[in-house]
């Protein structure tokens, strides 16, 4: 596995790739990789010649008060890791190869950002698409891999695609879960041990969420203010549980066929999020 610090060095690699033949697929993550990392690397390896990791904690994402500085940095593990599935390249960039200090163009993915965490995280997702925009203009990859885990991400992404026209095909890649349920995350590290037996509450709520929904027997309103309250009874604090089209993340209607129900929601200090998506009728 190649180790590049620096766009040219990064480039350079594909380039001579790109020379061969070879096609290109991306996964950008934080670091601190886990299960739900791999797999995706794994899927990565099984579409494309090559395949590119970039592990970059992008400060442009974490609003003020986040956990930016002590978001879990474990980079030899996560080189053993990456080794060991076979990744071909990890980018590795310092903060100061990304972002100039001058630097003067940021996206804004409009609408869809400023709901569901785009509302209690101001700047996230133009922070995620503006990083995600440039790792695409420096890998150039064919393909690029992410978790439906990060569903509204994964929409904004999409929707910067098709909007910028860049030439990447986005893949969804189903999340991850332990056996209990809980999605994995690298920040349910900062779950305590009697937290981490509640979470998985959160993709619980979401299944009898579903069940209800399928049952057509309340209103989206009373399905979204039930799970609201489990979720308190359990003593999460949400900050929203909706039911959605998955198409564009509109509210849904209980006409509409296409569902994801998007949760997040904290506890104690940790800020879980989860989703599940179906279709009606099918
Ligand atoms: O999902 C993540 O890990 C990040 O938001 C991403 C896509 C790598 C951008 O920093």
């Amino acid at each position: 596995m190649q180790i590049l610090n620096t766009v040219s060095d990064l480039r350079a690699v594909v380039k001579a790739w790109r020379k061969a033949g070879d096609t290109i697929a991306f996964v950008p993550t934080m670091g601190n990789l886990h299960a739900g990392h791999i797999d995706l690397v794994n899927k990565a390896k099984a579409s494309a010649d090559r395949v590119v990791v970039s592990i970059f904690v992008n400060p442009t994402q974490f609003g003020v008060g986040e956990d930016f500085l002590t978001y879990p940095r474990t980079e030899q593990a996560d080189q053993e890791q990456l080794l060991g599935v076979g990744t071909d390249a990890l980018f590795l960039p310092a903060v100061t190869d990304i972002f100039s200090s001058d630097a003067a163009t940021a996206i804004t993915v409009s609408g869809i950002s400023e709901r569901y965490c785009g509302a209690f995280r101001p700047g996230h997702f133009s922070g995620v698409a503006t990083v995600v925009c440039k790792l695409f203009n420096i890998v150039q990859p064919d393909k690029a891999l992410f978790g439906l885990k990060d569903f509204q991400q994964l929409t904004v992404i999409k929707t910067m695609v098709r909007d910028l026209n860049i030439p990447v095909d986005i893949i969804p890649v189903e999340t991850v879960r332990e056996d209990s349920g809980l999605a994995l995350s690298s920040r349910n590290g900062y779950l305590s041990v009697a937290e981490k037996q509640v979470a998985p509450e959160l993709n619980r709520v979401l299944r009898v969420a579903k069940d209800a929904i399928l049952a057509g027997q309340l209103s989206i309103a009373e399905i979204e203010q039930q799970a609201l309250a489990t979720l308190e009874k359990f003593g999460f604090k949400s900050d929203y549980f909706s039911v959605c089209r998955s198409q564009d993340l509109t509210a849904a209607t209980l006409e509409d066929k296409e569902i994801v129900i998007l949760a997040a929601a904290k506890l104690g200090k940790t800020r879980l999020i989860d989703n599940i998506y179906f279709s009606k009728g099918v």
